[in-house]
């Protein structure tokens, strides 16, 4: 009898095992090795840019150019929690990109949101280029960035203030998609 319970449980233990397997695989977020937003000026700005994301063993390299920004000046640069740029001033992307409830912090701090990536740096001519490995950031599993928005701000991101750094109005917002890697 007791060997019969033993293995009735061993069997519904098993059963138990695999469909948690199979609800992870059903929900587990888009993986590619190259990802790319495209920057959309919000109302009011003529912004323009592209963000490329590529997977390295170190992490995700982050390419960035975006024009049409004030010289010389920095912009805050985050991934938010929502794919969704439809609101004219951007604000239906929602908050920082944070699926591991952390604070506002800067893109090289232990703590910080996933989606806190710095400052954009712009030139004389009011282009900004970074380039740079961001190793907290993943193309692949449950905290993969694929499908969320990258957005520019008008101000600096202090990296410091909660929960945004303070960086001030959305002037730019792009979906992070997967890229063609033929392009
Ligand atoms: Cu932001
Ligand atoms: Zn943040």
């Amino acid at each position: 009898m007791r060997i019969l319970l033993v293995s009735l449980l061993s069997a519904f233990l098993f059963i138990a095992c695999v469909q948690e397997e199979t609800v992870e695989e059903i929900y587990k977020g888009p993986e590619t090795d190259k990802a790319v937003a495209v920057i959309h000026p919000t109302e009011g700005n003529d912004i323009s840019g592209v963000v490329i994301f590529t997977q390295t063993d170190e992490g995700v390299r982050v390419e960035a150019t975006v024009s049409g920004l004030p010289a010389e000046s920095l912009h805050g640069f985050h991934i938010h929690e929502y794919g969704d740029c439809r609101a004219s001033d951007a604000t239906s992307a929602g908050g920082h990109f944070n699926p591991t409830g952390m604070p506002h912090g800067g893109p090289t701090d232990a703590e910080r949101h996933l989606g806190d990536l710095g400052n954009l740096p712009t030139d004389e001519d009011g282009v900004a280029t970074i380039d740079f490995v961001d190793e907290q950031l993943s193309l692949r599993g449950e905290h993969s960035i694929v499908g969320y928005a990258v957005i520019v701000h008008e101000d600096r991101d202090d990296l410091v203030s909660q929960p945004v750094g303070d960086a001030g109005p959305r002037k730019g917002c792009g979906v992070i998609g997967v890229a063609n890697p033929d392009y």
